[in-house]
């Protein structure tokens, strides 16, 4: 592992290897009483009760995808939508990198807001953070979870997924994508403040909602007092502004969401009146 000579300390600063565990996420939560400092990993072969999103499980199977979670130090509120934008741009990054390397074929990762990541229209992983109150001092566990060598074929009908193998013919080992996971998300993480142009047009590049129509159901407004509609609300995706917020236009009005779930529309018939 190379050193930056900006960094005081070798990022990640420990790397926890386990075969087996429920989930990573817990794993360091657990872990985070003994040793409360940022920038420590810890992944799994195996995961028996991984967690997905909106508490759906997260299929870990032995050696056959990336669980991996990352303790991060806390940011300003007001950029904390930022984090799973970052992580997937790193994610994606260390994937594209290393496939290279291996095979020395190019494939675009996307991602779709807030916090899926895409290859080739198909769902190849996901982030979960959650935030771990220790005392005055927060932290960040951010959970990775990427299909590697397995996808689960049974959600095919709603949310077709894949992995890396299928669609590249490249097998990665987890272990690999560790150190330059976090090393990616350590640069952004950075002086956050003072990247968030340059994260927003990364992120553009990457963007697999952008100008489509898409419906956010439970969407949370960021311009209103984080008002959460009961109703869904419909319209066109127009990225992210710099907090990390999902632009959304609907009859000519541009929301900002801060959070939600997201689904594709077939096309724009009408776009249903928001309910704010
Ligand atoms: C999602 O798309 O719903 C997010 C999935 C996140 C899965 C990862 S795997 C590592 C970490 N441990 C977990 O239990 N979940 C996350």
């Amino acid at each position: 592992m190379k050193t930056n000579p900006l960094k005081l300390y070798r990022i990640p600063r420990k790397v926890v290897w386990i075969c087996t565990t429920t989930s990573t996420n817990d794993l360091a939560k657990y872990e985070l009483l003994k040793d409360p400092r940022p920038w420590q990993a810890f992944f799994a072969s195996e995961q028996t009760k991984g967690r997905g999103r909106k508490g759906n499980n997260w299929i870990s199977l032995k050696n056959k995808g990336l669980f991996l979670s990352i303790v991060l130090p806390d940011v300003n509120k007001e950029l904390q939508n930022l984090i799973p934008i970052v992580t997937g741009i790193s994610v994606s990054k260390a994937i594209e990198d290393r496939i290279k390397k291996i095979s020395n074929k190019d494939i675009n990762i996307k991602l779709k807001w807030p916090n899926d990541i895409y290859l080739n229209n198909r769902k190849l992983g996901g982030i979960l953070c959650e935030t771990r109150y220790h005392g005055l001092i927060n932290r960040i566990i951010c959970g990775i979870g990427i299909n590697l060598t397995y996808h689960p074929k049974e959600i095919e009908h709603i949310n077709p997924a894949t992995d890396i193998l299928t669609e590249t013919g490249v097998v990665i080992n987890s272990g690999e994508l560790v150190n330059p996971i976090c090393n990616n998300i350590w640069f952004y993480l950075l002086n956050l403040k003072e990247k968030r142009t340059d994260i927003v047009t990364n992120f553009l590049k990457r963007d697999f909602l952008y100008n489509k129509y898409i419906e956010v159901i439970s969407p949370v407004f960021m311009d209103t007092q984080n008002y959460i509609s009961k109703d869904g609300i419909r319209g066109i995706a127009k990225g992210i502004d710099k907090n990390g917020a999902l632009m959304l236009e609907s009859y000519g009005i541009v929301y900002r969401l801060i959070s939600g779930t997201v689904s594709l529309l077939k096309e724009p018939k009408k776009v249903l009146r928001s309910s704010i």
